[in-house]
């Protein structure tokens, strides 16, 4: 089966979307990461644009020993020598240069004639080669080029010596058919096409990006720029995680592979996601939490029945643990009943559909139905009883010359706890002196915060899910303050995990 390189730009174009810059140490921990992942060529930086990107280049190179580190110049001798310098070290490099070719580029922002763009073009690519065994050649705004300029260009490139050209769709403006024509139309053009392969970078401004990208493959294009989470510039570029399974589960139709390890996605799109503060949307393809959840009846009965009917790949294929059952208000007796028997909740059958009932009327008021909820539901109906703690007291102190503390009063029933802790900062002060004061030890396994009102005092929501004895449970809180609202957060999940211990099976 014929290979796709997998060319990963997520440290290059996927830093350039605002508001995802990482470190230095950070970009060398997802250079690893992406190492592990399996991918071909990491594209490092733009090591002309600042001292901090050239040392993550250089870094990087140093560290990655699988991968070929690519980085990326404009068609100058400054930004080339900038480019070879930082890569010098790694096993293998490339130096990726490009120039703008299409009319709007070359009019307005480089001023330039089609002449001169061919021959910055032949320079740029001469350079380059003298520099790198390894070159690569964008013509920016490919897809809004003339057609027989782009071939005039690409063939330049090739004569100098580039051995991979990349047709990127800049401002992700062509459609699946009209790209795939373009590869087309350049395989059958371009007289030295044969000793260069092409590659293909889409931008998801009509979000078509994957779908151009999957089309062009299909058009004999052999590389994929991609980025993790599809992060990048505007709307960002081509999803890794979707394109490669795409080419994974439509092998069948594609007949095409990749060197990716799958089962490094979710890992992966975690790791970025937490680094650069961007949350992935619930419905996001592969690592979206929604992506493996099932809560209709008819898919959830179809999914119990033979998983294939709704889905068309394992969660674990990606890294994930399993297929979520989700209940909530358009779920079945039979996703019911299985869950409760994972549960471990053993209920007679005729009191089952009593217990369905006072399900489906709290699914109504309530988007999704979690363990603990399924647990005060049916000892509700049984006649066990709940206790919840409340925070009756938070005290905390914090600034940027004292250690943050904590005090928190906890009332269970009669009984009132008291206890202050030093923390990190006052939300983890506060979480300890919690823990302590109900002698338990939870891990936090995810904590959102999210203003509910607008304007300077809003209520802010906090959500939590912890763990504790290997059991997961979440909690609510609000308040216009944020670490009392997270300190309640807490208390309400520890609250409910009560809850899970101390229900009897009826
Ligand atoms: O989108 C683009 O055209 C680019 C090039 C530098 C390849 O990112
Ligand atoms: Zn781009």
């Amino acid at each position: 089966m014929e290979r796709i390189q997998i060319f990963d730009t997520t440290l290059r174009d996927g830093e350039q979307s605002p508001g995802a810059s990482m470190d230095v140490e950070q970009k060398l921990e997802i250079a690893l990461q992406l190492e592990q992942l399996g991918v071909d060529v990491i594209e490092s930086g733009f090591p002309v644009s600042s001292p901090e990107q050239f040392r993550a280049c250089k870094l990087i190179s140093e560290n990655v020993k699988n991968s070929t580190i690519a980085a990326l110049a404009r068609s100058t001798e400054k930004d080339i020598d900038a480019a070879a310098d930082s890569i010098g070290t790694a096993a293998r490099s490339r130096i990726h240069t490009f120039v703008s070719t299409s009319p709007i580029h070359r009019e307005f922002k480089l001023k330039k004639t089609p002449q001169e763009v061919l021959e910055m073009t032949r320079k740029a690519v001469r350079y380059a080669r003298n520099r790198c065994a390894e070159v690569e050649f964008s013509p920016e705004d490919a897809t809004r080029t003339e057609p027989d300029f782009l071939c005039q260009v690409l063939e330049v490139a090739i004569e100098e010596g580039a051995t991979i050209l990349n047709i990127p769709d800049t401002v992700g403006y062509t459609v699946p058919d009209e790209y795939a024509r373009l590869i087309t139309m350049l395989r059958n053009r371009v007289p030295n096409i044969d000793k260069a392969i092409l590659s293909v970078h889409c931008h998801n401004d009509l979000g078509l990006a994957v779908a151009n990208t999957i089309s062009a493959i299909n058009a004999g294009a052999r590389q994929a720029e991609v980025t993790i989470n599809g992060i990048g510039e505007r709307a960002g570029n081509a999803a890794l995680e979707e394109v490669v399974m795409a080419l994974n589960v439509r092998k069948d139709l594609l007949g095409l592979e990749t060197g990716i390890n799958t089962r490094q996605l979710y890992t992966t799109s975690r790791m970025l996601s937490t680094m650069i503060g961007f949350p992935i949307p619930r419905n996001k393809a592969i690592v979206g939490e929604n992506a493996f959840a099932h809560e209709s009846g008819i898919h959830q009965h179809g999914m119990l029945s033979h998983r294939e009917t709704y889905e068309i790949m394992t969660p674990q294929s990606v890294g994930r643990e399993t297929t979520r059952i989700v209940l909530g208000r358009h779920s079945g007796m039979h996703g019911f009943r299985k869950r409760l028997a994972e549960l471990n909740i053993i209920i007679k059958e005729e009191e089952l559909k009593r217990a369905y009932e006072a399900f489906l009327k709290v699914a109504d008021r309530k988007k999704e139905i979690f363990d603990e909820d399924l647990f005060s539901i049916v000892s509700e109906q049984f006649g066990t009883t709940t206790r919840s703690l409340v925070l009756e007291y938070l005290q905390f102190h914090s600034g940027n010359t004292s250690v943050p503390t904590a005090t928190v009063r906890i009332r269970d029933q009669q009984e009132i706890y008291e206890e202050a802790s030093t923390g990190d900062g006052p939300v983890d002060a506060a979480f300890r002196a919690i823990e302590r004061a109900l002698n338990i030890t939870a891990t936090l396994v995810e904590y959102n915060v999210q203003a509910i009102t607008p304007g300077k005092q809003a209520m802010g929501e906090t959500s939590v899910i912890i763990e504790i004895d290997g059991r997961r449970s979440t909690g609510r809180g609000s308040s216009t303050d944020i670490v009392e609202a997270s300190a309640k957060a807490f208390v309400n999940a520890i609250s409910r995990h009560r809850l899970l211990q101390e229900v009897v099976h009826p």
